[in-house]
């Protein structure tokens, strides 16, 4: 487990004494939730209040293990939920979301392209909520991060068609239409010269291809004008593994619409999961002030 972003903060407060059936939504004086953010590559958790969207308690991060069973995987949810609690932070009684890399409804992950296929038989939520005994609300992992950004990032404020992509170990999109999510998109499915975008144009595919930025940005711009010929969306949010990288390749892109970097970059995911969490359970974040940069207009 490393530690990867220690952020001071507040401490949790204690639990409320909420039920499993209804998570508390703030603890005293303010609203903190459990974001678990599973991905291909990690798996990250963390405590995040949820009035700013930023982190109270460290980042704690495992690599995803392999295979990446239900069990193995709820297991390193569940260390990781102890060392957050180790560190002082009870995390019982609040709300706890998890995002995971694939079509995910009714707590079942239906799709499973970068996590094991035995995610597919049993209920991913069932199998969170017996290994960290509580109430956990599943979430696409895309889905969670464009959550996030909506409402503490790059798209605060933005109306209108707004499209996040997360390019890392696969690609992930969250559609947003004045506001509103449309679960379980898929873009990084779409067909791209005959194949699976994901497969030639994620943050793993340019490593396994051996892609320098420039060739790989050449390629990822003609599937995003793409993304922007089909859906004319109002604003595009890069986030994902590579929107660390921006400095590397945003030169190279030449987007037809607006483009914007994700605020939240690797924690997007960590709060958009503990802010759907809270959402099930009621809660509204306040309108904050917008962010974001726009890079690039069309
Ligand atoms: C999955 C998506 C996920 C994305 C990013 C894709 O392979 O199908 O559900 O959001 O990877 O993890």
């Amino acid at each position: 487990m490393d530690d990867e972003t220690a952020r001071p903060g507040n401490e949790a407060e204690p639990e409320d004494g909420a039920g499993r059936e209804r998570p508390a939504v703030a603890s005293e004086g303010r609203p903190f939730g459990v974001g678990i953010d599973v991905g291909g590559t990690g798996v990250k958790a963390a405590v995040v209040d949820l009035e700013t969207g930023s982190l109270v308690s460290a980042r704690l991060r495992e690599k995803t293990p392999s295979p990446s069973t239900p069990d193995a995987v709820a297991e390193a949810v569940a260390r990781l939920i102890e060392g957050i609690e180790a560190s002082g932070h009870r995390t019982k009684g609040m709300p706890t979301g998890a995002g995971l890399p694939g079509v995910a409804k009714d707590g079942w992950l239906r799709t499973a392209a970068n996590i094991d296929d035995s995610w597919l038989k049993v209920r991913a939520q069932d199998v969170l909520e017996q290994h960290l005994d509580r109430p956990v609300v599943i979430i696409n992992d895309a889905d969670a991060a464009g959550l996030a950004e909506m409402r503490y990032g790059a798209g605060v404020g933005q109306h209108g068609v707004v499209l996040m992509l997360t390019i890392g170990t696969g690609i992930g999109s969250a559609l947003f239409v004045d506001d509103r999510l449309v679960p379980n998109t898929e873009f990084g499915h779409l067909e791209f010269h005959r194949r699976d975008a994901e497969t030639l144009v994620s943050g793993a595919a340019r490593e396994r291809r051996k892609l320098g930025w420039k060739a790989w940005a050449r390629e990822f711009d003609q599937y995003l004008d793409r993304i922007y010929r089909y859906f004319s969306p109002d604003l595009v949010i890069l986030g994902g593994g590579v929107s660390k990288e921006t400095r590397r390749y945003l030169q190279y892109l030449t987007p037809r619409g607006p483009l914007q970097v994700a605020r939240l970059l690797n924690s997007a995911g960590i709060v958009g999961a503990a802010l759907a969490a809270a959402e099930a359970g009621g809660y509204r974040p306040p309108v904050s002030a917008g962010a974001g940069t726009v890079v690039a207009a069309g």
